[in-house]
């Protein structure tokens, strides 16, 4: 019966991939999947249709971007990340911005150089979605602005899912009703709740009569329970104003870049007015930063981790233009583990941003570590080798 077929897979599952947790998230491969990636193969210019569309569709996993519409259509309620980049029309200006439902503006890619240069400006943050909620780009509407594409497609936007708001849930399944957000219709029409149920029972049943087996679920349960309200951690902040460096002795040296929005936030390692994210959940954690080029200042903003170990950095000293740098990176981080942005402070350096959201931080939890009841290298030769002596 299709029961049966279900405990087989979870116990397939439970023996080679390390207990519940990893039942989950093959349910969650099946269930709670949402990823595009789309390109332009040509050129638009500023006017009134300033929705960017699509032409091209590399990725559309559960179907929930309309390339023709230029649209992503969430399904999924939970945190995504976005990324998008833009090519730079000759002698136009760029001005494109990541919006969110009608209007409401999210981040931007932007670079006022009328010059004849072809380039290309690229943004990433993490949104916190509901259903039905939209994302897409926008093009200014002034023809003065311009993005450029071709068959090389400079123009790109990607999105996917990184944790949906179920995860708790998913996670939690063998204890807790799934009382939060069950006013979602997703969790209404998933079956997941009575499959797991019916997989629990039959793994107590299996009990009796596949002793070894049994007892090393346990062990993997017992471990999952630790640590399982733990394994998310997210943050996508903005900054809405320009960083401008000084001179001045008796300044605190060495600040974090601090930010005024959260986009999102997920376990509160992020301390937005203090520009400091500290790791909570031990693993490997991929982080991106956007900053603003202000006209006659040079940009130097670094990726500091804990005092003052520069992990990546993004330099422009070119003059009188502004534009957008980027940068990502992804680091491996232990408990306490700070990670911020530090601007050369020195006058003559200097960041610009403005409401539009030029400056822009994020850092999510890739790949939590192993638990560490057995040394990480144990566990990730596989289960067998967690059997004690
Ligand atoms: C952020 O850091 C500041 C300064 O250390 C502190 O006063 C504030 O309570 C922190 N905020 C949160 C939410 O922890």
């Amino acid at each position: 019966m299709l029961l049966q077929a279900s405990v087989l897979i979870g116990l397939l599952c439970l023996s080679h991939t390390g207990g519940v947790l990893g039942f989950a998230r093959l349910q969650d491969e099946v269930e709670l999947r949402s990823a595009f990636s789309v390109a332009r193969t040509n050129s638009m210019e500023g006017g009134p249709k300033m929705t960017v569309t699509f032409d091209a569709v590399y990725v559309n996993i559960g179907g929930d971007f309309d390339p023709k519409a230029g649209m992503l259509r969430c399904r999924i309620p939970g945190a995504y990340y976005f990324s998008f980049t833009v090519g730079k029309f000759p002698h136009k200006d760029l001005s494109v911005m990541l919006m969110k439902n009608r209007n409401e503006v999210q981040a931007i890619v932007y670079e006022e150089n009328a010059g004849e240069e072809r380039k290309v400006q690229s943004q990433s943050v993490m949104l916190q979605l509901d259903f039905g909620d939209t994302v897409w780009l926008r093009l200014h509407g002034d023809p003065r602005y311009a993005l450029y594409s071709n068959t090389g497609h400079y123009t790109t936007f990607n999105g996917y899912l990184v944790y949906p708001d179920t995860y708790g849930y998913q996670t939690h399944h063998h204890q807790h009703p799934p009382a939060s957000n069950s006013q979602q219709p997703l969790q209404e029409n998933n079956p997941l709740s009575d499959d797991n149920q019916g997989t629990e029972h039959e793994v107590s049943a299996t009990r009796d009569t596949q002793e070894e087996r049994v007892q090393h679920t346990e062990e993997e349960e017992d471990e999952d329970d630790d640590e399982e309200d733990d394994q998310r951690s997210a943050f996508s902040v903005g900054r809405t104003q320009s960083i401008v460096g000084v001179n001045q002795v008796g300044l605190p040296q060495h600040q974090p870049v601090s930010f005024d929005t959260a986009f999102v936030n997920i376990g509160e390692d992020f301390n937005v007015t203090e520009g400091l994210f500290t790791c909570r959940v031990p693993g490997a954690y991929y982080f991106s930063f956007n900053v603003g080029k202000l006209p006659q200042k040079t940009l130097s903003v670094k990726l500091m981790k804990n005092h003052l170990e520069v992990q990546a950095m993004i330099y422009d000293d070119s003059v009188g233009e502004k534009a957008l740098q980027s940068q990502s990176l992804m680091l491996s981080l232990k408990p306490g583990d700070t990670v911020w942005l530090y601007s050369h402070q020195r006058d003559g350096f200097g960041a610009y941003s403005n409401h539009a959201k030029y400056i822009t931080f994020t850092g999510f939890l890739v790949y939590p570590d192993f638990p560490t009841t057995t040394t990480s290298t144990n566990t990730a030769t596989g289960s067998q080798s967690e059997k004690k002596p």
